[in-house]
């Protein structure tokens, strides 16, 4: 990917900001919550139980709710994103939840940010899709701790080669080729453009990983409820129920 992603997905987000202000002011006043079924954290334990006394961060935060259910637990946080729109709406919120949280301004892969400064770094939706895995997972490696961790949450493989190249919804059926994948760039779609998102196989991430320096602490894959009939993101409920749209990592750097 030659392009500049980065310029492109910080133009897209500042133009998409206000229609994630109400879902964010919705998450910031509910218990953690992940993913586009809004799957609860008793089932997927992403967050430490307790935080007090860790610093963590949060690489792509958005409206800042992650940031804010860290800090609600105790963390001392940092949360960086590309979009001044989207920072601003997470400003409001962390002030009226009395949350005191350090936003930064910035491109998550390059945070300038002191080395080891981190017990604990989160992304969901962030960097974990926006950013080049080789690039941001350097960035996070370098700003954890020995025996820090790194959970992230972002498309399943299966969804992107699910998906048509017209940006229709996933199908039961392969759109792309799974060698070789990279991403996807929705911005010259037919429907609902958008910016230039990544994703590696299987084995592409666990090279990664292995080259980085991160063990794998555990995988999971994330299912629609079976109550859910609607589409969310452009992922049909009935699909993924039947097919994993959404994986979390949880890396640690070992000491
Ligand atoms: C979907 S939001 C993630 C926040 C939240 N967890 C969510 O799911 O709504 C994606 C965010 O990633 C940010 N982003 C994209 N590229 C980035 C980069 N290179 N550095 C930092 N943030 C970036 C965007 O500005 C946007 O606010």
């Amino acid at each position: 990917m030659t392009r500049d992603y980065v310029t492109i997905n910080k133009d897209v987000w500042n133009a998409d900001a206000e229609n994630w202000v109400q879902g964010g002011a919705r998450l910031w006043s509910s218990d953690p919550m992940w993913g586009i079924w809004g799957l609860p954290e008793q089932d997927l334990n992403l967050l430490p139980q307790d935080m007090t006394g860790m610093t963590a961060i949060e690489l792509g935060c958005g409206t800042g709710y992650v940031a804010g259910w860290m800090a609600k637990r105790g963390a001392e946080v940092t949360a960086i994103d590309v979009s001044d729109q989207q920072l601003a709406t997470a400003r409001r919120l962390s002030k009226e939840h009395g949350t005191d949280i350090a936003f930064i301004e910035g491109n998550a892969e390059t945070t300038g940010l002191p080395d080891a400064a981190f017990d604990f770094a989160i992304s969901e939706y962030g960097a974990a899709i926006w950013c080049p895995p080789d690039i941001w997972l350097r960035e996070a490696h370098r700003l954890l701790r020995p025996e820090g961790r790194l959970v992230f949450l972002g498309n399943h493989p299966l969804a992107i080669i699910c998906s048509p190249e017209s940006g229709a919804p996933a199908e039961a059926r392969l759109h792309r080729p799974y060698k070789d994948l990279w991403g996807a760039d929705w911005t010259k779609v037919e429907i609902d453009p958008s910016g230039i998102c990544f994703v590696l196989t299987f084995a592409d991430w666990l090279a990664l990983f292995r080259e980085i320096g991160f063990e794998v602490e555990n995988y999971q894959e994330l299912y629609a409820p079976e109550t859910q009939t609607e589409m969310r993101a452009f992922i049909p409920a009935e699909w993924a129920q039947k097919y994993p749209c959404e994986q979390v990592w949880h890396l640690r750097k070992p000491g």
